[in-house]
């Protein structure tokens, strides 16, 4: 009798200590399976069924300047729920700040242009109230790092209305370059790149 309360009040105090750490979701984000991504204070990780509704709602409230268009629900809720995976030039991951997102990386295939192999062109999205605290600018670098690391990137791109300042800011910080400017969707784009051997000159004098 009292051998099994004090394995239960043990158990209930080892999930505690779970939790305070974040760790159980950590566990369960490893044996989903998928990329995982750690940094200083980040963790890029695949995002939890549970979190794909609001990961709509939030394309839905963008400003409109940070987006291109708001995407079909059914499809881009199926292409969530293949997040972490890097399929065909796709990849979503959450943003993760001590076990909740807090908003969401991704690489994507532009619709209405052809990438060359090797080159991946990247989207970000925080939650309002995450924004200005150098979240953008870590998870930006560590999802290049990756990409030159692991998929065999040879350039990394993205493209961002020529008013958004943040994001101008956060590419600059990050090392890659203004190579240009186009017309999509009937509005201008400012492009921003980053080749793998800039990236590899950067990292040398770190
Ligand atoms: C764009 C975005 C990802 C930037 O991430 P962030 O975490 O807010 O930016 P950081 O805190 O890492 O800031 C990096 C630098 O940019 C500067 N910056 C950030 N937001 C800024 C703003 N609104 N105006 C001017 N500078 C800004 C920071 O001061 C910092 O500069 P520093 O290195 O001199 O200190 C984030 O603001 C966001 O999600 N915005 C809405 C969605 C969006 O625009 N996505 C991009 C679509 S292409």
């Amino acid at each position: 009798m009292w051998e099994r309360l004090l394995t239960h009040v043990r158990r209930l105090a080892a999930r505690g200590y779970d939790r305070r750490m974040g760790r159980r979701d950590d566990l369960r984000d490893q044996d989903r399976g998928g990329i995982v991504i750690r940094g200083p204070h980040l963790v890029l990780r695949p995002l939890r069924p549970s979190e794909i509704e609001a990961e709509y709602q939030a394309m839905v409230d963008a400003d409109p300047m940070t987006i291109a268009e708001v995407p079909d629900e059914s499809a881009f809720k199926s292409r969530l729920r293949r997040s972490g995976r890097l399929e065909d030039g796709t990849l979503d991951l959450a943003i993760d700040l001590a076990g909740e997102s807090i908003g969401r990386i991704q690489t994507f295939v532009p619709p209405r242009r052809r990438l060359r192999p090797g080159v991946f062109t990247i989207g970000i999205g925080l939650r309002a109230d995450a924004r200005r605290k150098g979240h953008g600018r870590e998870a930006l670098a560590l999802l290049t790092d990756w990409l030159f690391e692991h998929a065999a990137a040879d350039r990394v791109e993205a493209p961002t209305d020529p008013a958004n300042v943040a994001m101008r800011t956060v590419f600059d910080r990050v090392g890659w370059t203004l190579v240009g400017t186009f017309e999509e969707f009937g509005r201008d784009w400012v492009m921003y790149a980053i080749t793998r051997a800039e990236w590899h000159a950067r990292r040398t004098v770190r």
